[in-house]
């Protein structure tokens, strides 16, 4: 039986932090074996906030190295950036064209993301599901997994999907979003009632893939927590429920494994064992991204490998829909 396609994509927007990491990387690694996989560095969406185009270029080489160095393996995934297609902007007016204003309205990233930056509310922010829906549909995609943040974007892609297909007759494989519970939604350190971002310029908000073990002791020691001392998983201790749910992600283990390791421990047996998994977790993969950072030509050669293995698809959908829609 041929595999499931598994498609997700993630922005070259600076520095990759432990939120996409266990929301999102740490699954696509995981899962290589099961599905057949497509990893999309998009950064066409990087674009609707303003950056410096020097530093977008490499940004995005930069992400690839860091993909890589988390575990995406060329000879299970196709690891392409988005600009290098062609059909996913051309696609994305087809159904921009096909969304309706309500439907694109209520999309709260949008409106996060205007309040964020109010001096560049431009038209691709508000259009972006479109183009994040075409980056799912050319590729007839079986499941995205993506942390729950992207969820109300997805389900936008699949209505588009549904819609079309009964409007102009079948063109898009309908997708599924694959947001596992662990993981996905990691919160800021500093603030445990709002979701780690890169966004958040704050010192202590975020551990980035490239902080230093110092930088990660000393941001998990000053992580927030409260004046309660068992280590127990209890939502409405926010800061608490954060780090454990990211030891619960990193070390495998169930809750009530974990509640029993600290039972009668405090917080900083706690913070020194989670500090410990994280060094163990992330240094390597701050060596390999090193190793690569030093072979750009050998990175290049698999976006290039990876961008030919999916052009046929995304062209081929595309002309379809194309096709249905009446353009010649
Ligand atoms: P982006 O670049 O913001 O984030 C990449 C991935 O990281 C996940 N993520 C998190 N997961 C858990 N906790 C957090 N604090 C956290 N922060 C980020 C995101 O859910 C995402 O999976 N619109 C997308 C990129 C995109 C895309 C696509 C994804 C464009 N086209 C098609 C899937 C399919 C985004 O901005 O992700």
């Amino acid at each position: 039986m041929d595999k499931k396609i598994v498609f997700s994509g993630i922005q070259p927007t600076g520095n990759i932090h432990l939120g996409n990491y266990l929301g999102a990387i740490k699954n696509w690694v995981d899962m290589q074996d099961k599905y057949k996989n497509i990893f999309c560095i998009v950064n066409s969406h990087a674009i609707t906030i303003k950056q410096d185009p020097n530093i977008l270029k490499e940004q995005t080489i930069n992400l690839a190295c860091m993909l890589l160095a988390c575990g995406i393996s060329p000879k299970k995934s196709s690891l392409f950036i988005q600009s290098n297609i062609d059909e996913h902007p051309a696609l994305a007016w087809i159904l921009d064209c096909n969304i309706q204003m309500g439907d694109m309205s209520r999309m709260t990233q949008f409106k996060d993301k205007s309040s964020k930056n109010p001096r560049n509310i431009n038209v691709g922010l508000f259009n972006y599901p479109a183009l994040m829906a075409a980056d799912i549909l050319l590729y007839q995609v079986d499941l995205v997994p993506t942390g729950s943040d992207q969820k109300q974007h997805i389900e936008l892609a699949r209505n588009v999907a549904i819609k079309f297909n009964k409007d102009y007759g079948k063109c898009f494989k309908v997708p599924e979003p694959l947001i596992l519970q662990e993981g996905a939604r990691v919160m800021g350190l500093d603030n445990p009632k709002v979701k780690m971002s890169k966004s958040i310029k704050s010192p202590n908000h975020a551990i980035f893939l490239l902080d230093s073990n110092d930088e990660i002791k000393r941001k998990i020691k000053k992580a927030t927590t409260d004046s309660n001392s068992n280590i127990v998983f209890d939502e409405s201790r926010v800061g608490l429920y954060n780090l454990l749910g990211i030891y619960e992600t990193l070390s495998a283990k169930s809750r009530i494994q974990i509640e029993s390791e600290f039972e009668g421990k405090g917080y900083g047996e706690f913070k020194n064992t989670l500090i410990d998994v994280l060094i163990e977790v992330l240094s390597p993969f701050r060596e390999e991204y090193k190793r690569l950072q030093d072979n750009k030509d050998y990175v290049l050669n698999i976006l290039n490998d990876g961008v030919e293995s999916v052009r046929p698809l995304a062209k081929s959908t595309y002309d379809k829909a194309k096709e249905l829609v009446g353009l010649l």
